[in-house]
């Protein structure tokens, strides 16, 4: 029986690949929680299936207290294990420099579309932030890969708007400067389902979407983007995260919730929804508060109507 072979729209998709931000976007508006319960974390999210993890920052730690320590979590972490790539976010060369230090292989690089954003996250002017990209590059040599994620790409706190061509062609002139993969986020839950049409008319769907729910709006821009063929997803554990420099920031796309509807769709994740939860579970005992998940709170249908 191949129920699911006419399968048209979103479900259309026979797999996504989930890069799960959890232990660094979703702890990083928190109060620090110490390096051993991260990589405690990040061994969980392993268990779960997750296959690619970001696993730290290295960012200055006066700017993200939360994100102090990446390169104590590196060394606890140890080499990945097979199948599992973990990547750092960094903002400059200097970032990069330690990453490389702490045994990455593979970076995201923050460049956002908003000026002021840029500004209060960076501290640079976008142009500034885009030279990064190259300079990120230089460091790092051709072997490491370069994840840009433009930040702000579906409207900006301060600036309104953003023009869905202006954000396309920021992102590739990160992709000319060194970038392999461009990431677009949503860093303020100002995507829709039409916007995240327009965006990916511009961009084509090989790029990574990186979704908050500030406006409840996460999940079903995920499963537009799906239906229009974008293949790479941010999500963090719980739900949890924002950046602490954007005006209005609400949590990311809750992996659980991502994971949950994929099992219903038949898209693979390669991920275990009660592994995910288990985690879910461990991130808001270290948080010390209940996490924005709507699965995590409920508990999955499957456990309703058990098979
Ligand atoms: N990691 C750690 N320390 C860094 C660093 C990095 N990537 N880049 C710079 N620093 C240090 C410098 O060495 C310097 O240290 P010192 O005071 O001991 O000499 C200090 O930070 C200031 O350096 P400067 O280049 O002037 O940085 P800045 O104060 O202009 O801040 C950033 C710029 C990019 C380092 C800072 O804004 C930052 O880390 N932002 C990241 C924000 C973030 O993670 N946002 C999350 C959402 S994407
Ligand atoms: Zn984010």
């Amino acid at each position: 029986m191949s129920e699911r072979s006419e399968r048209t729209g979103p479900a259309s998709a026979v797999s996504i690949d989930i890069r799960e931000v959890g232990p660094r976007d979703g702890l990083q508006p928190e109060a620090p929680v110490p390096v051993a319960a991260r990589v405690e974390l990040v061994s969980t999210l392993v268990a779960a299936g997750v296959a690619t993890i970001e696993v730290a920052a290295f960012v200055s730690p006066k700017a993200v207290p939360a994100m102090a320590g990446a390169g104590e979590v590196m060394a606890a972490l140890g080499p990945a294990p097979d199948g599992v790539r973990y990547v750092a976010l960094v903002p400059n060369a200097k970032g990069a420099e330690l990453a490389l230090a702490a045994g990455l292989s593979a970076l995201t690089l923050t460049v956002s579309a908003s000026e002021a954003y840029s500004q209060r996250n960076v501290r640079m002017s976008v142009e500034e932030s885009l030279g990064q990209v190259a300079a990120v590059r230089a460091v790092v040599g051709p072997s490491v890969a370069l994840d840009v994620v433009v930040s702000c790409a579906f409207g900006s706190p301060y600036e309104g708007e953003m023009a869905p061509g202006e954000v396309a062609a920021l992102g590739a002139r990160a992709r000319s400067s060194g970038a392999d993969a461009l990431t677009y986020a949503d860093t303020t839950g100002m995507a829709t389902p039409r916007r995240v049409a327009e965006l990916v008319a511009e961009t084509g769907p090989a790029v990574g979407l990186h979704l908050h729910d500030t406006r409840g709006t996460a999940l079903v821009n995920a499963y537009a983007a799906m239906s229009l063929g974008v293949r790479r997803f941010d999500t963090a554990v719980g739900g949890l995260g924002g950046s602490p420099f954007a005006a209005g920031a609400g949590g990311n796309l809750a992996t659980e919730d991502l994971v949950h509807l994929c099992d219903d769709l038949g898209v693979a994740t390669g991920i275990s929804l009660e592994g995910v939860l288990a985690a879910s579970a461990q991130v808001a005992d270290l948080v010390g508060h209940v996490v924005p998940s709507r699965v995590a709170a409920a508990g999955p249908r499957s456990r309703l109507h058990p098979a």
